[in-house]
């Protein structure tokens, strides 16, 4: 199989789609070295025509690519340990973030299988934040080099969910999102993290920074929002229209997203797996 892979990009920022493999826990060597280093070059790849994967069968290819965790922190896998449903019933991700950013040792990639598709809209964005620090003029960069950031799952939804949602929060979603700070994290992280296979510098930010250590409340929400504005650049980012048997994977290490919730009431599950990853090392070591 390995012969016919293909990888296409999809923009100079972000992306790739891959052609030619049948995902699974039996794929081989030789091409999961292929895709390992399409992610890390394109840092979300995805593949089309993936309808034989299951839950189990997501999560033998996800072994494949490193020790996968429990589904999440505080939210427990419904039907499988370690698969997450992100289901429009309990909540939409449409705010910038990477995921689970407020523990230790943040994730080091994410699979997403579409399970449930509405019949518009839904697309998931994503953006290159290795990109966004390379593209910081030197003196931000200075500056962000030496900056650290507190991230908690309790964080301030009003602020950062789109608007036409505010007020809109049902019980599923209460009871989600009790679920969710069922147990308090904050941790703190470097602003700039070193990747730990590419070296390359990237910045780490998102929905759950809670403040940037030294400055004030208003000090860091400036901040914040001077650096994602570099992050969600457009020329930064990826689209990407889900069809059945789509598989997204993306580098949690180097990148953000963001689920468009334009689907009206429709109902949209995805199945997320996410591979175990390392504490954050900043530009010091
Ligand atoms: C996620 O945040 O992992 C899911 C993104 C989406 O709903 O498109």
């Amino acid at each position: 199989l390995s012969d016919t892979i293909t990888v296409h990009r999809l923009g100079a920022g972000i992306g790739a789609r891959i052609g030619g493999v049948r995902l699974g826990g039996d794929l081989s060597e030789g091409a999961v070295a292929t895709v390992r280093d399409a992610l890390l070059a394109h840092k979300v790849v995805f593949f089309r025509g993936q309808e034989h994967l299951d839950d189990d069968g997501q999560l033998a290819f996800a072994r494949l690519l490193g020790e996968p965790t429990l589904a999440h922190p505080t939210v427990k896998g419904r039907e499988h340990a370690n698969v997450l449903p992100i289901d429009s019933d309990y909540g939409k991700a449409n705010s910038w973030h990477t995921d689970v950013t407020f523990v230790d040792r943040v994730p080091a990639i994410s699979i997403l299988r579409a399970v449930e598709l509405p019949p518009y809209g839904g697309n998931t964005v994503w953006a290159n934040t290795v990109r966004a620090y390379e593209e910081l003029p030197p003196a931000l960069k200075a500056l962000v080099d030496r900056l650290w950031a507190v991230h908690s799952n309790v964080y301030d939804y009003a602020g950062h969910v789109d608007s036409t949602r505010i007020g809109g929060v049902d019980v599923k979603e209460e009871s989600y999102r009790d679920e969710f700070e069922s147990q308090r994290y904050e941790t703190e992280h470097p602003v700039v993290r070193v990747h730990p296979e590419t070296g390359e510098r990237a910045l780490l930010l998102g929905h759950f920074v809670k403040r940037i250590v030294g400055l004030t409340n208003a000090e860091s929400q400036s901040v914040h929002r001077l650096l994602q504005d570099r992050v969600t650049r457009l020329e930064n980012t990826v689209r990407w229209q889900w069809a059945d048997g789509d598989v997204a994977i993306w580098d949690n290490r180097a990148t953000q997203h963001y689920g468009v919730a334009d689907y009206d009431d429709a109902r949209r599950r995805l199945h997320r797996i996410t591979i175990a990853g390392d504490v954050p090392v900043s530009v010091d070591g």
